[in-house]
């Protein structure tokens, strides 16, 4: 039914845009944040969190970077902390989660999940994430010297929480494309992080199904401030493209190691939009235009870590 409802919606992009206003000017307390697992059952939310500390820990090796004895900080775990765990066991000191939402969760589900994820490891990872987590009767309870799950707390506002520099490695993914204040945002993870300490973000650049009947970059061409109006409470995309994160990386002095576009618009979807594009994309290029998803591998400025 709601699926149904969806679809017709979508059919209807006026009808689109008044739903969003209304939900973002008038319900933002009707949040779906966060809900990666919400319609996957116990295996497929494994795979989920099996998938996501893969990108995040061979994105970090393939640059000789390790996860083992460091202080991680995750942004925007989502509506579980299961990557925490698998990071945990695969030999991180302590995992910090931190979100701006206590994302909705169904904690039977998620305690089945943790009783599996674990139950799938190998000994010695077994018995690692074993020591982070005590699963009791009918919940769950971390160690807090292994997992903080910090809620309630906007990445843009987490050194007042956290401090400065108490993590080697800042994580996280598809959370930046929800940010609307990344300056800020990279402000307070520059001073998380400990000197040469590093971060690897995966964004999503995508539309968030926003106006996807129209077409996949049509959300592109909306002005700035409807887009604002339209989402701007309720975590809708910042539409942020890639020339942007690389001018904060410039201004806050990281080094960007690397740079990966995983997924890519075809030629045609640009062309679709390219000459009705909101002036915020003004000398944008096409190349640019493409890029559908990305992941940045960045280092602060002082090279004492890499050396430990
Ligand atoms: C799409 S979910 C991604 C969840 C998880 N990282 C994953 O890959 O499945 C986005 C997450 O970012 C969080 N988030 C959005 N804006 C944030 C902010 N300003 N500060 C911290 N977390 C934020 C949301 O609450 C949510 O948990």
């Amino acid at each position: 039914m709601f699926e149904k409802m969806k679809t017709v919606v979508r059919k209807n992009p006026a009808m689109e845009g008044m739903i969003y206003l209304i939900h973002n000017n008038l319900l933002p307390f009707v949040n779906f944040s966060g809900r990666s697992t919400e319609d996957k059952d116990v295996t497929e939310s494994i795979e989920h969190i099996e998938s996501v500390t893969g990108t995040y820990t061979s994105k970090l090796s393939g640059h000789g970077i390790e996860i083992s004895n460091k202080t991680i900080i995750e942004v925007g775990p989502g509506d579980n902390l299961g990557v925490a765990l698998k990071l945990l066991s695969l030999g991180a000191q302590k995992v910090i989660c931190l979100d701006r939402f206590r994302c909705h969760r169904n904690e039977t589900k998620v305690r089945a999940v943790y009783r599996e994820l674990i139950e799938q490891m190998a000994p010695k990872e077994r018995e690692r994430a074993s020591e982070a987590v005590l699963l009791t009767q009918d919940g769950y309870r971390f160690r807090s010297d292994k997992i903080e799950y910090i809620f309630g707390t906007e990445v843009e506002r987490s050194l007042e929480i956290l401090g400065r520099e108490i993590a080697d490695i800042i994580l996280s993914n598809a959370v930046l494309e929800h940010v609307y204040n990344l300056e800020e945002t990279f402000r307070n993870l520059v001073l998380l992080l400990k000197p040469g300490g590093y971060m690897y973000h995966g964004v999503d650049l995508r539309c968030h199904n926003r106006f996807r009947g129209k077409s996949e970059l049509f959300f592109l061409t909306l002005p700035q401030w409807l887009w604002k109006l339209m989402g701007c409470n309720i975590g809708a995309p910042n539409r942020r493209r890639i020339g942007y994160y690389r001018g904060l990386f410039e201004k806050f002095k990281l080094t960007l190691i690397s740079e990966s576009v995983t997924l890519e618009a075809d030629a045609e979807a640009v062309e679709k939009i390219y000459d009705h594009l909101d002036k915020e994309f003004e000398g944008t290029s096409r190349e640019e235009l493409k890029a559908l998803a990305v992941g940045f591998v960045l280092q602060s400025e002082s090279n004492q870590m890499a050396k430990m």
